[in-house]
């Protein structure tokens, strides 16, 4: 067990000898950037101020020698060798939201189009999943692989935790959801996950792109800025592909 310090917060965790300084920091409700979790995307890059590391596995696209030299890590890899002091940022807000393991109950299916079904989910008494708005939950799998979803209700409407699924072709999950899946079934999830939410920071106006079912996370956004009276300029525009059918005579 090791202790990291975060700068310039200041604030501390431990991390296990197996985990990651991501992993670790998650765990345990600091909520530090991140993309791929994978040594691929650089979202999660910060600086080694004290200490020694296990850099791990990553591509050196996202971790270029010259950066690893002026004391970069990527912490989606990184595992501590003794205590470390690092600077990374913190999403503030978000790590006071624990990250919950929840069974939860299909409880409707609504086809919107050929290619996309809204799921609704119901949570056990006394549960509700707390979010930002624009964040994700991940299917947890029999086979232990899982699929990520972005909540399309907003928080304050957190009675059914609505998903916007759209199907892919041979994707395993997505043709069981349009398939065999019917209400009443049982599915388990971990969540809320990301990063992706409004910073309320910033008084600059905010400019809103979204397509198909990636529209899901800005619902979410939009219908919570609505509802607390943000009065930033908001731009919207959302994108769809339609299916194009000829009929023959
Ligand atoms: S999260 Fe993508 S490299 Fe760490």
């Amino acid at each position: 067990m090791h202790r990291v310090t975060l700068q310039p917060s200041g604030l501390q965790f431990e991390v296990e000898d197996s985990e990651s300084v991501l992993v670790a920091a998650l765990r345990q409700g600091y909520v530090l950037p991140y993309g791929c979790k994978n040594g691929a995307c650089g979202s999660c890059k910060g600086k080694l101020l004290e200490g020694t590391l296990d850099y791990g596995v990553y591509q050196k696209k996202a971790l270029p020698d010259e950066e690893k030299a002026q004391g970069k890590a990527l912490f989606c890899q990184a595992k501590p060798l003794g205590d470390v002091v690092i600077e990374a940022r913190t999403i503030g807000a978000a790590k006071d939201i624990p990250v919950k393991t929840l069974p939860c109950r299909v409880q409707t299916l609504r086809r919107l189009a050929e290619d996309v079904m809204v799921l609704q989910l119901k949570l056990p008494a006394n549960e509700r999943l707390q979010f930002l708005a624009g964040q994700y939950l991940e299917f947890l799998l029999k086979d232990g692989s899982r699929r990520s979803f972005s909540m399309g209700n907003a928080p304050h409407a957190d009675e059914l935790v609505e998903l916007h699924v759209r199907r892919v072709i041979g994707g395993q999950f997505t043709d069981h959801v349009f398939g065999k899946m019917k209400e009443r079934d049982i599915l388990r999830f971990e969540g809320p996950l990301g990063v992706f939410f409004l910073r309320e920071e910033s008084p600059k106006p905010v400019v809103l792109v979204a397509s198909g079912t990636g529209f899901a996370p800005i619902k979410s956004l939009v219908e919570d800025a609505l509802r607390r009276g943000i009065e930033r300029p908001m731009t919207l525009t959302a994108g769809a592909s339609f299916a194009c059918r000829s009929i023959s005579r």
